[in-house]
Formats: structure tokens, C-alpha cells, sequence
């Protein structure tokens, strides 16, 4: 069997009482893209230090090529680190911050002018060795730190909310580039931010963390279509949720009674489901479709709360019989949204295999 690149292994990390992080296990392949997405406090920023050596875990082990990292002092790991802060030294220009890592590994004056000429052009800043930091735009200089963690060659790239202090359309542009320069050095990117559209646009995989674990990793994809855990279902993608009660199990298929009196059939379910016992049924608002007459068996009746338009959908939030909010989101010119109002009957059906139920 071949060696994972880079395995994190059972980590803990405690700063005094507060538990940050708890037994993460995760094994990354060379060149892979994966990002940590999780709230504010769910021990991203703990594991992505423990990896650069700037914190050591409080228990757990780091192998790269199958060798421990942790007797190997932060500057000496190879590893290139991108923060939320500009951490470039302001009184260096931009040539000397992304030449800094280099002469600090003394390499030739001028292979560290070739390449900061090379890493400067792969981040689109070709021309500005002499600027100085202070004269340049937020975007601007995280493009010089990412050169600069770039500078050396590192296997595997860092970045901790690199793009969080900038503008949502800065954001958009900096993540192509981020794509773009990942694709064309083949570097292995562990990256970490709050927001799922981020994660999406960026990553082969996502690593879901929550309250210092990892509730499930995957491809955005397998995330959206199959959501691990209520956290999970909410956190990527859209999501309402309806009570309902078990009436029938087949593996790990139920038939359940939602809304007062609508059985669903056959919706996966995880969790360890019981006759009889409580479930949420989560629904996508644009896996259903709605409609002002009653149509066919199983359709829901709500009533209509709110109608939005929002482009290139509408918007249109519901109410059960049971008094529980449905999101449902139509494209752009459906006939169902015709002289529809708010207060009136109308049905919603899905198809099953679209819903999961979470126990409890
Ligand atoms: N240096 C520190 N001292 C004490 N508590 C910390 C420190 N760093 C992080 N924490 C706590 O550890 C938990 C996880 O933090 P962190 O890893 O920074 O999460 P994230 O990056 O997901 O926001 C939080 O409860 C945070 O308050
Ligand atoms: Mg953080």
C-alpha cells in the first residue's frame, strides 16, 4: 500500500479548558485542493496550526511521506502559510518580501531574482518588485504574500481566510486566480474559511468541521446530494427542515408522516431510525415544485407567504398545516409562479429521493 502524502492523525489541541480540537483524522493526496469550512470557533484555524508548527497539537501526529512532522521546527517544514491579516513586512518592497524566504535558505542572487521575477508573474504582479506594500490594495498585497509563500517551492500551501478582509467581487476574482495557480503548480492547498460558496468555487474536497471535529468530508457535490448530518445539510446549500414520524423502515429507507397527515415514501434516512420514532425531513427549496391545484398523491397542501423575485428564480416561502416554514424556488418564467398570492392554498411534492431524514 502506498503512503498517504500528508495524514493528519487523531489530533487534540486544548488551550487550557477549552477543547478546540478533537481527535481529527484526515489523509490528503499530493495536489489535492481541500478546504476546512466550518462556523467561527469549530477548530479550523487550531488544525491548519498545528500542521505549520506554529501551535503544537496537545496530542496526535502529522506525517508527510509517512514521516512525523512534529520534531521538525515551524520554519524548517517547507510548508508555505497565507494569513487573513496582510502579514507583509512593510518596510521590505514587494521584490524583497518574496525574496525573503530565499535568502533566508541563502540561495543564489540570481536564481532568487528569477524566480521572484516567476512567482510574481504567476500572481499577475509582474513589474512591481520596487512598490512598497503600503501603496498597494488589500487584494494586491495578498497576491505578494501568496507569491511569496510560493517562493520556495513548498508541497503543501496553507491559507487561513486569505480573502476575508476584501470585497465580495475582489473575493470572486482572487479565488479564480487561486484556482488558476493551483492548477499550474500542482501544489497541495489545505484551505480554511466560514463561507460555503468559497468552499465550493475551490476545493476538490471540503472537510466539514464543527465544535472541533470533522462531521464529514467529500466533494461539494457529495456533501449536497448527501449530507452526513443535519449541521452538514444546513451548512451546505439551502435547506428547511418538517418533523415527521417514522411509519415504516426498510434499511435505510422510511416511509414517514410529515405535516400532519402526508406519508412520504422510501426517503433515506441516517441515523439509526425506530418505528414509530421522530425524524426531520430535510427539503432543498429547489427540488420542489409547487402547484395551485391539488395534483398528484403525496402533494403537501401550504399556504403561500411571501413571494420574492429574485432574478433568475422566485422565490416562494410556505406554511404547513403544521405550522412549519418551506422554502421553494422556482426558475425564472415557471407557470407556476403566475398570479400567484400570498394567503392562497397551494400543493408541493418532491420527489423522494431528494429528501434525507436525520434521526431525533
Ligand atoms: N490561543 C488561544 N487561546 C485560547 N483559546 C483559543 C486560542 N485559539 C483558539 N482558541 C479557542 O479554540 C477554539 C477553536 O478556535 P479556532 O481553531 O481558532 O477555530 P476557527 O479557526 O474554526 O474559528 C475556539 O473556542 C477558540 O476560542
Ligand atoms: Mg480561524
Amino acid at each position: 500500500m502506498t503512503v498517504p502524502f500528508l495524514q493528519i492523525r487523531n489530533i487534540h489541541k486544548t488551550y487550557g479548558n477549552v477543547v478546540a480540537v478533537k481527535d481529527v483524522t484526515l489523509d490528503i493526496a499530493k495536489g489535492e485542493f481541500i478546504t476546512f469550512l466550518g462556523p467561527s470557533g469549530s477548530g479550523k484555524s487550531s488544525t491548519l496550526y498545528a500542521l505549520a508548527g506554529l501551535q503544537e497539537p496537545t496530542s496526535g501526529d502529522i506525517l508527510l511521506h509517512g514521516r512525523t512532522l512534529l520534531d521538525t521546527p515551524s520554519h524548517k517544514r517547507n510548508i508555505g502559510m497565507v494569513f487573513q491579516r496582510y502579514t507583509l513586512f512593510p518596510h521590505l518592497s514587494v521584490g524583497e518580501n518574496v525574496a525573503f524566504p530565499l535568502r533566508v535558505r541563502r540561495r543564489p542572487k540570481a536564481e532568487i531574482q528569477e524566480t521572484v521575477r516567476r512567482v510574481l508573474k504567476l500572481v499577475r504582479l509582474e513589474g512591481f518588485e520596487d512598490r512598497m506594500p503600503a501603496k498597494m490594495s488589500g487584494g494586491q498585497q495578498q497576491r505578494v504574500a501568496l507569491a511569496r509563500a510560493l517562493a520556495y517551492d513548498p508541497p503543501v500551501l496553507l491559507m487561513d481566510e486569505p480573502l476575508s478582509a476584501l470585497d465580495k467581487k475582489l473575493r470572486e476574482e482572487i479565488q479564480l486566480e487561486i484556482r488558476r495557480i493551483h492548477r499550474e503548480t500542482g501544489v497541495t492547498i489545505l484551505y480554511v474559511t466560514h463561507d460555503q460558496d468559497e468552499a465550493l468555487r475551490l476545493s476538490d474536497r471540503i472537510a466539514v468541521f464543527s465544535k472541533g471535529v470533522i462531521d464529514q468530508v467529500g466533494t461539494g457535490a457529495e456533501l449536497y446530494a448527501n449530507p452526513a448530518s443535519r449541521f452538514v445539510a444546513e451548512f451546505i446549500g439551502d435547506s428547511d427542515f418538517l418533523k415527521g414520524r417514522v411509519e415504516a423502515i426498510d434499511g435505510r429507507h422510511a416511509d414517514i408522516r410529515i405535516a400532519g397527515d402526508v406519508v412520504v415514501q422510501s426517503v433515506p434516512v441516517h441515523g439509526d431510525p425506530a418505528h414509530g420514532g421522530e425524524v426531520s425531513v430535510m427539503l432543498r427549496p429547489e427540488h420542489i415544485s409547487l402547484s395551485q391545484v391539488p395534483s398528484a398523491e403525496g402533494s403537501l397542501p401550504v399556504t403561500v407567504i411571501d413571494i420574492t423575485f429574485l432574478g433568475n428564480n422566485t422565490h416562494v416561502l410556505t406554511e404547513t398545516s403544521s405550522h412549519e416554514k418551506l422554502s421553494v424556488r422556482l426558475p425564472f418564467g415557471h407557470a407556476a409562479v403566475n398570479d400567484l398570492q400570498r394567503g392562497q392554498a397551494a400543493w408541493v411534492s418532491w420527489d423522494s429521493s431528494m429528501a434525507t431524514a436525520f434521526c431525533g
